[in-house]
């Protein structure tokens, strides 16, 4: 293949780009104290639609970071049309540009997956004041299922790993979250479409081999939707 499913939505923009969309994520944050105070980390902050939500919102101290630098520029674009002061930086969520202890909150939305998640975790966790919390939403296995249908899932979206929530809850205790709260999050795919609608930023030339991907995602989601789910990920 020759573009990425990440690629795909760098290249359309799609802001909100995990299940449930900026609605859920208003819905996560409205649970947590946050303040002018309060210093976030967006990682994995894609089109920037969240970490722009939070610092209109509350007003906080928000850092959004992106290893993908079409989603980081598209990002900036956001802040600085919206005139918000949000540190933006490309940057490794395995290997953080930022000091220990220095975020409050930590958000992940849909990113994990993507990474080799115990070390994107143990780097959250590294960033976090010892109170601190780290929100994530992911994408875990349901039921077990053959290993060819198992790899067309990771090959496709290019997983290291794809995680049972018994399996994600022992990797966040690892890192060294005492307290993890799980919720259950399963939105029809009409849902997943009509959220992400609103919120595209295109690039200038698009293939139509982006489009390609963008139906197999939407293939393989319907394909899987009894064995793929998402949770709600609330460590401390
Ligand atoms: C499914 S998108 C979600 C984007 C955003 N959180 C949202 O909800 O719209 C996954 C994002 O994670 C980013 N990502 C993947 N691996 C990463 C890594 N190792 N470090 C930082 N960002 C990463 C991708 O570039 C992409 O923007």
């Amino acid at each position: 293949m020759k573009y990425t499913y990440l690629d795909c939505l760098a290249l359309f923009g799609v802001g909100g780009a995990h299940p449930g969309g900026l609605q859920l994520t208003k819905n996560i944050l409205a649970e947590e104290k946050i303040n002018k105070e309060t210093t976030l980390l967006d990682a994995g902050c894609g089109t920037g639609q969240t970490a722009a939500y939070l610092q209109q919102h509350y007003g906080c101290s928000v850092s959004a970071l992106d290893n993908n630098s079409i989603m980081v520029d598209k990002a900036h674009q956001r802040f600085s049309s919206l005139g918000l002061p949000i540190d933006t930086k490309v940057g490794d969520i395995e290997n953080l540009p930022y000091p220990d202890m220095h975020f409050d909150i930590a958000l992940s939305e849909s990113v994990l997956s993507f990474t080799n998640a115990t070390s994107a975790i143990h780097e959250l966790k590294r960033v976090l004041k010892p109170n601190g919390r780290l929100l994530a939403i992911e994408t875990v296995l349901e039921q077990t299922i053959p290993e060819e249908e198992r790899s067309s899932i990771v090959d496709f979206y290019r997983f290291p790993q794809l995680l049972t929530e018994d399996e994600w809850l022992t990797a966040f205790r690892k890192a060294g979250f005492q307290q993890v709260d799980i919720t259950k999050y399963q939105p029809t795919l009409d849902q997943v479409d009509e959220q992400n609608a609103a919120d595209f930023s295109l690039s200038k030339s698009i293939d139509d081999a982006l489009l390609e991907i963008l139906e197999k995602h939407k293939e393989i989601m319907q394909r899987n939707k009894d064995k793929l789910g998402f949770r709600i990920f609330r460590c401390s």
